[in-house]
């Protein structure tokens, strides 16, 4: 089952036009890599998805729901959406912050369970000791799995992750891509994440989306869309897909 449905979708910030004739799905469970230079529309793509970008032309389900037609509560049930950025403002403490995850789910205030199951992901992503901690204090490889850990105690359907990767060392890295695998495998959880490290979406994507200009140039799944030709056509580079080792490099032509 398309667990996520994108159909015809075009989307302009006043005279740039973002996105253009988009139409894919991806299915429950399914890991989809969103791939393209800087600009190519990546972050806008996830947005559109997430409702908060609004296209100009064209439709967007989520399990079925027109995302326009979803209030943002029912919306944040649905759907984590983890940005690359965030401005936090100091006096929050950390647990808090990941707290605010819960909202959907809170009528009141939050109950044990919810801080419970705030904790269980804060201990899962090893930021738990860092609980009362002030949010402005993280580094940014903290604050990047602390908004993961916001995103992912939603409990959502789908998880929209925008260069989750970016900001983190060698070994969260690989933590989260796994966490990320675990989590489609174990909750069935549908993901869309926007990589720049082609390797990470050859090794952790059963799909992959090649974006330029705001339009698709390839996609399919991973391992036949990420080819020497398709890096070409969307990146300018030439590229080595090392298949045995399960990894994409810049051929060098350098000393
Ligand atoms: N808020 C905005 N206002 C105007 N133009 C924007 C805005 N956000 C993105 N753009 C433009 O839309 C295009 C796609 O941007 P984006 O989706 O952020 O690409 P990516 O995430 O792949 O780097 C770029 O040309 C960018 O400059
Ligand atoms: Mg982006």
């Amino acid at each position: 089952m398309a667990l996520i449905k994108v159909i015809g979708v075009e989307v302009n910030y006043k005279s740039v036009k973002a996105l253009e004739d988009v139409t894919l799905d991806v299915s429950e469970g399914e890991i989809a890599a969103v791939l393209g230079p800087n600009g190519s529309g990546k972050t806008t793509l996830l947005r559109t998805i997430d409702g908060i970008v609004r296209p100009v032309r064209g439709s967007v389900y989520v399990d079925s729901k027109s995302v326009a037609r979803l209030t943002r509560r029912e919306a944040a049930r649905l759907i984590g959406y983890v940005p690359q950025h965030i401005n936090v403002s100091r006096g929050v403490k950390v647990i808090d912050f990941v707290l605010t995850g819960r909202r959907p789910h809170i009528s009141f205030s939050p109950s044990d369970r919810d801080v419970d199951i705030a904790l269980s992901y804060m201990s899962t992503l090893e930021i738990e000791h860092l609980a009362t901690r002030d949010i402005t204090e993280l580094s940014g490889g903290e604050l990047q799995r602390a908004l993961i850990a916001r995103a992912l105690v939603a409990e959502p359907k789908v998880l929209l992750l925008d260069e989750p990767t970016s900001n983190l060392d060698l070994r969260y890295q690989v933590a989260i891509l796994e966490l990320v695998s675990e989590l489609s495998r174990k909750k069935k959880i549908t993901v869309m994440m926007a990589l720049h490290d082609l390797t990470q979406a050859y090794r952790y994507s059963d799909k992959a989306i090649l974006l330029s200009n705001g339009r698709i140039h390839a996609m399919g799944a991973t391992h036949e869309a990420l080819t020497p030709d398709t890096i070409k056509l969307v990146f300018g580079v030439e590229a080595l897909v090392l298949s045995e080792h399960k990894a994409i490099i810049p051929a060098f032509y350098g000393r």
